[in-house]
């Protein structure tokens, strides 16, 4: 995005950062530094640290951390541009949005008028008496229209298009997927149906979902649009933020009318993915609010593929994951209904962990007292297996497989454990060595000023770095000298954002320098070589594997661990984080 950077140097270097982040947690000075309680985690131990001089925090408990745009973004939820914007304001300097930003808020502005033209209809006495019948019929009465932003398309291909014309350019409304491009011109997009607006985290519409009042598809959704991507959307989040904070639990529903019903009943954790496939994008969504997911799903959808592979991505994410079990043909809002808020607080207390989940249905679906059934459990929990990262959950969900088919937990880890062979060896020797990498004793070396990039690019280049740190590294390589390093976050995603922070703030102590320096450079020298090594026999073993050659598989596995000892040693730390 661009950005006019002498209007955020201008604001950086007037805001005192510690004062401002001083307003949401107490700080106290240690050191060149100060501490605090993480706002973001629930934290016993202060772990929150911010650095005047720096002009960054960083948590070390969850590891949040950026520049003091960054802080107020998360803290206030709101966009670069309103947390510059209010910044500057305090400052007393001028800021300048950038172009593109000027154009998302007009764009806002149509969604706005959109929603508006929407719920508008559903208040005309005629017009709009089948949608408000049908919402009563649901459960959802005039508090509830107002308090979730519900409206109404009507009959008819130019409502939605006449009431915006005068006031928006036919583009943008296009663009938004208001309306759509026909043989005849353009047209609406939502006819006939009850209207849902998705909200974004400041609570403005982004998109919108229809129910049909009759006919097919049941649901239309906002196409993908620049101000809706459903893959980064979570339908009822910025409702549920309350609820987060206080419970750091979600409940992951399918569907609108599941995420209205549950709110209304008091349940406002709820959040819906708009259908059973969850995204790696939703789950980073999650994973920025809560610590636990509870999903609950339709039946019969609770455990299909898309489902099962949505439980992986949030477990792979750090969320603990569970699912509650419906009966059949029940869904979060057909229970509300029947059974009250109570029926649905006993389903979420009934809560098992997503791979006891798995076992269950396996159990349901595959016969585990045969042979042939436990040969075909074994085959289908070795592929769930192979998409979970986490060692302590597979080893959880091998626990659970071993009571299922009667069978010692190491055979079957060793079994289920096959299809994840490259990850697990690595991501074990990872755990191991829960320290400092040379790579990154260079990376904290230089983010603290210490060291040049000069020193490093004379021996190593920006793709020496591990993937994580190679943005890092080409942001150093670009940046003046004389910059302060909170402007390096600036051009930089959010992971790699909180590295810095991360490196930049902690508290590792070098005896020397030059030495640990040198030491880091030597050893990066000679991956590149190794990795190269490595991504041959990735090749290979795959080969392998489609040939079913397991003798040479396994010797080929045999010098690829080898390998990856060699680069973690290698890798291998120096200083030690205190
Ligand atoms: P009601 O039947 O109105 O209570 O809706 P529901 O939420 O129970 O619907 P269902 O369980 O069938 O689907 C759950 C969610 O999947 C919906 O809320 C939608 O987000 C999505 N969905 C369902 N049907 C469709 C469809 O035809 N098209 C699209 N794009 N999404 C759908
Ligand atoms: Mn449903």
């Amino acid at each position: 995005m661009p950005r006019d950077r002498s209007d955020i140097r201008a604001i950086k270097g007037r805001i005192d950062v510690v004062s401002v982040i001083s307003r949401y947690v107490s700080l106290k000075k240690a050191g060149a530094s100060h501490k605090g309680k993480c706002p973001f985690h629930k934290d016993d131990t202060p772990s929150f640290v911010v650095s005047a001089e720096k002009g960054l925090w960083h948590c070390f408990g969850c590891g949040e951390g950026g520049d003091i745009i960054g802080f107020l973004m998360k803290i206030e939820r709101i966009s670069f541009v309103e947390a510059a914007r209010r910044l500057a304001a305090e400052a007393g300097v001028e800021f300048h949005a950038a172009e593109e930003d000027g154009e998302r808020e007009t764009l806002r502005s149509v969604m706005a008028d959109a929603a508006g033209h929407f719920a508008e209809n559903l208040r005309d006495a005629s017009a709009g008496k089948r949608a408000r019948d049908y919402l009563v019929s649901r459960g959802y009465g005039e508090d509830a229209w107002a308090q979730y932003g519900l409206g109404c398309a009507l009959p008819g291909w130019e409502n939605l298009k006449r009431a915006l014309r005068s006031r928006h350019e036919e583009r943008q409304l296009v663009e938004l997927g208001l309306l759509v491009e026909g043989e005849k011109g353009v047209y609406d997009r939502f006819r006939d149906r009850t209207i849902f607006p998705v909200l974004d985290l400041s609570g403005r519409p982004i998109a919108f979902g229809g129910r049909a009042l009759e006919g097919e598809p049941k649901y239309l959704n906002s196409p993908k649009t620049p101000l809706f991507d459903k893959g980064r959307t979570l339908y009822g989040l910025s409702w549920a933020r309350e609820a987060f904070t206080a419970t750091h639990a979600a409940v992951l529903v399918e569907g609108y009318t599941d995420v209205l019903t549950l709110h209304c009943a008091g349940l406002t954790n709820a959040v819906a993915s708009m259908g059973t496939a969850l995204t790696q994008g939703q789950a980073d969504l999650l994973s920025r609010f809560v610590e636990e997911v509870v999903i609950v799903y339709d039946r019969d959808a609770a455990g299909g593929a898309a489902a099962l592979r949505g439980m992986q991505i949030l477990g792979n994410s750090g969320l603990t994951v569970r699912v509650a079990r419906l009966a059949e043909g029940e869904d979060p809002d057909s229970v509300v209904r029947e059974g009250g808020a109570g029926a649905m607080r006993e389903a979420l207390a009934g809560a098992v962990p997503f791979y006891r989940f798995y076992v269950e249905e396996l159990r349901d679906r595959l016969d585990p007292s045969s042979i042939g059934g436990k040969e075909r459990i074994l085959s289908e929990a070795r592929e769930f297996s192979s998409g979970i990262r986490s060692l302590p959950l597979r080893q959880a969900f091998a626990t659970e497989l071993s009571g299922l088919l009667d069978l010692p937990t190491e055979g079957i880890l060793r079994e289920i454990g096959r299809g994840r062979r490259l990850r697990s060896a690595t991501d074990a020797m990872h755990a191991a060595t829960e320290a400092w990498l040379p790579e990154e004793n260079l990376l904290v070396l230089l983010l603290r000023g210490e060291i040049d990039w000069k020193r490093v690019s004379a021996v190593l280049s920006v793709d020496d770095f591990s993937p994580q740190n190679r943005p890092i590294a080409q942001a150093l390589a670009e940046t003046e000298e004389s910059s302060n390093i909170s402007e390096l976050v600036e051009d930089l995603d959010e992971a790699s954002a909180r590295r810095v922070s991360h490196y930049a703030l902690a508290a590792v102590q070098f005896d020397d320098v030059q030495r640990a320096t040198d030491d880091a450079l030597l050893r990066l020298v000679q991956i590149p070589s190794i990795e190269k090594r490595l991504s041959d026999l990735d090749t290979q073993i795959a080969m392998c594997e489609k040939q079913e050659n397991w003798d040479r598989w396994n010797e080929l596995e045999r010098e690829r661990v080898a390998l990856v000892s060699e680069k973690l040693a290698r890798r291998g730390m120096h200083g030690k984080e205190g």
